[in-house]
This record gives structure tokens, C-alpha cells and sequence, in this order.
């Protein structure tokens, strides 16, 4: 089979990036990443890709009137580097249909949070916030929801009493570069199906397998 052709949306450091990237070299993940778009100018998820020797561009979010119109450019960019999957890692922006519609069911993204458990922005603080004993990560299909489309798989983190923000990102995140390189892994190897379900709900159902996913991945430590 061909490597999976992936387009990865990034705004920040980039770890996420790095540990796909890192899999792919050590031959763990059957992919390349033909092109990484930032929507921040300074990111040094940019950095990292150069460092890779992969094709880089940013689309700053700022120079367009509408979403809609940051969205289109960021869809011809994916569609000249003929992406097939685009991954969000650390893509600090909503998408909207205009975007969606281009990929249908083909945006993954990562989100540090056992959804739909503390969706949006700081997920790790909302947790410490809220008092639960365990978070996580969550790999999902991305719909015009915050956060709320289809889960693929999820990796468990304790949360500690004396845990703080810090630490309690650094853990999930270390979790979030084994899972994400996983998932698009399982991508790669043809072992995920998406349908629309029977019927007037418009609900995606996602297969691992053959069997329903959500996956909690045990080997995921
Ligand atoms: C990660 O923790 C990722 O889950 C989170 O941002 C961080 C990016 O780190 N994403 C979100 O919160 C998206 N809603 P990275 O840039 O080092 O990969």
C-alpha cells in the first residue's frame, strides 16, 4: 500500500508533529507528512517540520475577512500537496464546513481531555478544576463541534492530588505521542472504516477492525 499522504494543521510547539514525524523515520507509522500549515507565523512546530526537510507554509488567520475565507486557503494548500488525511496537532483554530466538506471524515485531530469530558480550551486545567481522578487524551474525527466528533481511541492518565497544570499536561502529553502515531497507524493499515449510520441521524460510526470504536488503548503507556 501507498504511504498515507498527511497534511498536518499545527499553531504551537509541535510535539505532537514531532512524535508522528519520529514514527514514520523509525518506520512505525506508514506515512508522510506532504506539508505542515501554521496559522502563527512563529511556531516552532515549523520549525521542526523545516528540520525534517518537510514542505512548510503558513496561512495566518489574521489576513482573512471571514473563517470561511481562512478555511478555502487552507484547502488549497492540502489539496496542491495532495493530502489525504489532515491531522490537527495543536491546531488552536475551529474549522468550519467550508474546510470539513473538502476532507469529509477525514480530519483527525487531538484534544488532551477524556472526551466529551472537558472539551475546548484548557482541558487540562478544566479537569484540575472539576476534581476527577483520571484524564487523558482523546483521538477524534472532527466535526463543526467543539471537540465532538467521532472518538477513535483514548489513553488514560491518573490524575495526582499534588498534580498542577504543568504536570499534569506534561503526562497526557506524553500519552498523546504514542496514541496519535497509533491511530494514524491503524489509518494507514485500512483497519478503520467510517459510515454514515442507516437512517435520518446523520451519526458517523466508526470501526476499528470491524468492530465499534471507541478504543481505549491499554499499550498506549
Ligand atoms: C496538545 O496537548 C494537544 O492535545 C492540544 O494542544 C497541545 C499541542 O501540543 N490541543 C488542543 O488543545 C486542541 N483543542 P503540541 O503543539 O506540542 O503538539
Amino acid at each position: 500500500m501507498e504511504p498515507l499522504r498527511l497534511g498536518v494543521l499545527v499553531s504551537g510547539s509541535g510535539s505532537n508533529l514531532q512524535a508522528i514525524l519520529d514514527a514514520i523515520r523509525k518506520k512505525r507509522l506508514d506515512a508522510t507528512v506532504c506539508l505542515v500549515v501554521s496559522n502563527q507565523p512563529k511556531a516552532l512546530a515549523i520549525e521542526r517540520a523545516r528540520r525534517a526537510g518537510v514542505a512548510t507554509a503558513i496561512v495566518n488567520h489574521k489576513d482573512y475577512d471571514s473563517r470561511e475565507a481562512f478555511d478555502r486557503a487552507l484547502v488549497t494548500k492540502m489539496r496542491e500537496a495532495k493530502v489525504q488525511w489532515v491531522v490537527l496537532a495543536g491546531f488552536m483554530r475551529l474549522l468550519t464546513p467550508t474546510f470539513l466538506e473538502a476532507f469529509p471524515h477525514r480530519v483527525l485531530n487531538i484534544h488532551p481531555a477524556l472526551l466529551p469530558s472537558f472539551p475546548g480550551i484548557n482541558a487540562q486545567q478544566q479537569a484540575l478544576d472539576y476534581g476527577v481522578r483520571v484524564s487523558g487524551c482523546t483521538v477524534h474525527l472532527v466535526d463543526s463541534g467543539t471537540d465532538t466528533g467521532p472518538i477513535l481511541a483514548q489513553s488514560v492518565v491518573d490524575v495526582r492530588a499534588d498534580d498542577t497544570v504543568d504536570t499534569l499536561s506534561a503526562r497526557i502529553l506524553a500519552r498523546e505521542h504514542v496514541l496519535f502515531p497509533k491511530v494514524l497507524q491503524w489509518i494507514a493499515q485500512g483497519r478503520v472504516h467510517i459510515m454514515a449510520s442507516n437512517g435520518s441521524s446523520g451519526r458517523v460510526l466508526v470501526q476499528l477492525d470491524g468492530v465499534r470504536a471507541s478504543v481505549g488503548v491499554a499499550g498506549a503507556r
